[in-house]
């Protein structure tokens, strides 16, 4: 994530295990000062203004990055697609030119993968994947934080995903190479993990393992994750829906997964879709504090982009 000298944070998988490591433990320094009540000591962005870009809609990042942008001292600047130039034809290297005149970072959230690396290619301040189709790496740092506050050290445990092999999933691979953690997927072979993807996972030598049965996936697993059935841009494609019923996280799922599992979910949720009411507001659900880390990962990743915090 370094071309030039400019401090991307594009996908998981640009970086190194350290690296990785070294924006997790600022995140759960910051996260653990500002429940100290020290956010006020804590403003190393004082004169930074980060750009978001939203081309799609958003709750968690929005509000995440709106606000810990804030709390770390910067300004922060909401951007819709439709509302840019972009939205007119204006090219994405133009844009990403003239907003590297105006703000110090740029938070884009965008379907296109290409596009957002074309923006990162031609802007001269940091860009941060606020997700695409592809990936959504942000939400696998908050992830990983949440996992690790509950169960542990991630390294050597086993993750288990049951339903869409998604952008959300393409992160959890990711991360399954860079922190040394067993991935079990779980996906009907209509929507299963894009083999480039499994394949550059096989090389990273990460122990990622592809089934078509919920079951076998969550044999063992200290999380079981799943996430919506029908992601930004494939509304259109209702037929998922009977894919995906075999992959639905309900109780007796749960049951076969370890004993102490948690679940997760990126959020937002869809009961009785792809996960019961009763998992999801069960008592081994984590989905809220893993919304909460969203802001605190995102704002290790600002500081690390922006070089504050000593990173
Ligand atoms: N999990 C997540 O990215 O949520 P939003 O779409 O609300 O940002
Ligand atoms: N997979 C979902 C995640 C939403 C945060 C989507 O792409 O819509």
């Amino acid at each position: 994530g370094t071309g030039h000298g400019t401090r991307h944070f594009l996908d998981l998988k640009d970086f190194s295990a350290e690296q990785l490591r070294t924006v997790l433990d600022a995140a759960a320094r910051i996260k653990a000062r500002r429940r100290k009540g020290e956010l006020a000591e804590d403003r190393p962005l004082i004169g930074k203004t980060l750009a978001m870009v939203f081309d799609r809609p958003s709750t968690r990042t929005r509000v995440s990055f709106d606000v810990g942008m804030r709390e770390l001292g910067g300004e922060t600047l909401m951007l819709t697609g439709s509302e840019m130039q972009l939205g007119r034809g204006e090219t994405v290297g133009d844009t990403a030119r003239v907003l590297s005149r105006y703000v110090d970072a740029i938070m884009i959230r965008i379907l296109d993968h290409g596009l957002m690396l074309e923006l990162a290619e031609y802007a001269t301040v940091p860009v941060i994947n606020a997700l695409t189709k592809v990936s959504h790496p942000c939400q696998i740092m908050a992830d990983l934080l949440t996992f690790e506050e509950h169960r542990g050290p991630i390294r050597g445990r086993t993750v288990a995903w049951s339903g869409d092999a998604n952008n959300v999933l393409a992160s959890w691979v990711h991360a399954a190479a860079r922190f040394d953690f067993t991935l079990n997927i779980a996906a009907p072979p209509e929507l299963s993990t894009p083999q480039p993807l499994l394949d550059w996972a096989k090389a990273q030598g990460a122990t990622v393992n592809v089934t078509t049965d919920a079951y076998a996936a969550v044999d063992g697993a200290d999380a079981v994750v799943t996430d919506c059935w029908v992601s930004m841009g494939d509304e259109d494609d209702q037929h998922r829906h009977n894919l995906l019923v075999p992959y639905r996280v309900d109780a007796r799922l749960m049951a076969a997964a370890a004993k102490d599992a948690i679940f997760m979910h990126c959020l937002p949720a869809h009961r009785g879709e792809e996960v019961t009411a009763e998992v999801i507001d069960g008592p081994q659900s984590v989905i809220f504090d893993e919304a909460e880390n969203r802001l605190h990962a995102q704002k290790g990743i600002l500081a690390w982009c922006l070089r504050a915090h000593g990173l």
